[in-house]
């Protein structure tokens, strides 16, 4: 955690109060994305990471995931897999609900994208109560993968269970702002 690199990411997210509603601290990644040495300080050490760990999975949850996803995923030589909100995959998928502050949301998994002992990561940009991840690692499970460790740039602290949410170790790289 002595890394200075960590420094440099953390400085390029911009911190947006009250957006999109009172209250909240936004944590925005966009900045990160326009920082070309952040950006790729971010793809780095993810890349340093899970290479030669046999990850054949990148996951990636909509919508910031997507973001750094794909970058990781080409470095690795592993397959990018994006996990979406719902009616936005065309194909047969499998869903999973889970629970937001207010109601519920769902993201979806094309059936057949992902084989049975594949290994695999989930990433996102933020992690707060975990229940966004936790659906991502509970729909690579379904179809017989194997989830080694859900990523995120930001992870919020002291929410319970979120640095290791169903048994799974999340890997975060810096805290909010
Ligand atoms: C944010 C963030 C994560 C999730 C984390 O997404 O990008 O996906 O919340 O929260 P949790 O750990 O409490 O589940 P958001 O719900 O804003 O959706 P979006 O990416 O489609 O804007």
């Amino acid at each position: 955690k002595g890394d200075p690199r960590l420094q440099a990411i953390s400085q390029a997210i911009r911190v947006v109060p009250h957006f999109p509603k009172h209250g909240i601290m936004f944590q925005d990644i966009t900045t990160l994305l326009l920082d070309h040495k952040a950006f790729k300080h971010t793809v780095d050490i993810f890349v340093d990471r899970y290479r030669d760990q046999h990850i054949s999975v990148v996951a990636g949850i909509e919508a910031r995931g997507f973001m750094f996803g794909p970058s990781i995923a080409l470095a690795i030589g592993a397959k990018f897999v994006p996990l979406r909100k719902p009616r936005k995959l065309p194909g047969e998928v499998i869903s999973e609900k889970y629970a937001l502050e207010y109601g519920t949301d769902c993201l979806e998994l094309h059936v057949g994208a992902v084989q049975p002992g594949e290994r695999a990561i989930v990433i996102d940009d933020l992690v707060a109560t975990g229940g966004t991840l936790s659906a991502g690692v509970k729909l690579l499970e379904r179809v017989g993968a194997d989830v080694v460790e859900c990523a995120c740039v930001i992870g919020v602290p002291n929410v319970k269970g979120q640095r290791r949410l169903i048994g799974k170790p999340v890997y975060v790289l810096v805290e909010p702002r």
